[in-house]
């Protein structure tokens, strides 16, 4: 049995990554492929009350190595309990975002040093990393805007302009060290030419 695929999508907030997950799903299962979706945190009945944890507005500071911990806590059961049993049947895996998502927010955003990430994804993960990242990217005032629209703002929602800038730059960052691993699409544009241009993206993956 061939292992299947892991795709992950990312971004900041209101940039597109829901609506372009369904987008995916759609053309892989057009073309016969058996898809997991899934996102992070969560996407077990364990990392889901984490992800509760991580997003509640709370009045007590969140320490940035604790938001850390969290955050790879749910990943280890996410990928023990869904993603490696998924890709080992076959079925290819597509989550709303992944690692890149810690480096983006926990490094770029909170600060977190690049070497510490690095440590806490080799021990949960070992060597799995996606095969193939959708960054969608786009102005950060521009994706608050959409993600306003959706109704009262998390934790991370609610941070400031110059966070986001810092995540934002972090994963563009990630997409230029490593063209082949990843995907870096305009969001600002049309939806319709967001997913003409994912689907040139998934054409290539399926070669
Ligand atoms: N390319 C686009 N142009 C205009 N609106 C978009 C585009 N992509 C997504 N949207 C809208 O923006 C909002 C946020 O999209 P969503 O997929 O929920 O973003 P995310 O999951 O990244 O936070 C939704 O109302 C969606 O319909
Ligand atoms: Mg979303």
């Amino acid at each position: 049995m061939q292992r299947g695929k892991f795709l992950t999508i990312e971004g900041t907030e209101g940039v597109g990554k829901s609506t372009n997950l369904a987008f995916v799903r759609d053309w892989l299962t057009a073309r016969g492929v058996e898809v997991v979706v899934t996102r992070e945190p969560g996407g077990t009945p364990l990392a889901e009350e984490v992800r509760g944890l991580l997003l509640s507005k709370r009045e007590e500071a969140v320490d940035e190595t604790a938001e850390l911990l969290l955050v790879f806590a749910a990943r280890a059961q996410h990928l023990a309990r869904v993603i490696k049993p998924a890709l080992a049947r076959g079925a290819w895996v597509l989550s709303d975002r992944f690692t890149d998502a810690t480096y983006a927010y926990q490094g770029g955003g909170r600060g977190l040093s690049k070497a510490t990430i690095e440590q806490l994804e080799q021990l949960v993960q070992g060597d799995l990393r996606p095969d193939l990242t959708l960054i969608l990217d786009i102005d950060v005032e521009l994706g608050l805007n959409r993600a306003r629209q959706r109704g009262e703002l998390d934790r991370f929602e609610s941070e400031t302009i110059v966070f986001f800038e810092r995540v934002r730059a972090a994963y563009c960052q990630r997409a230029n060290a490593a063209p082949n691993r990843y995907a870096l699409v305009d969001a600002g544009k049309t939806l319709e030419e967001v997913q003409l241009e994912i689907d040139q993206v998934l054409t290539r993956l399926i070669g």
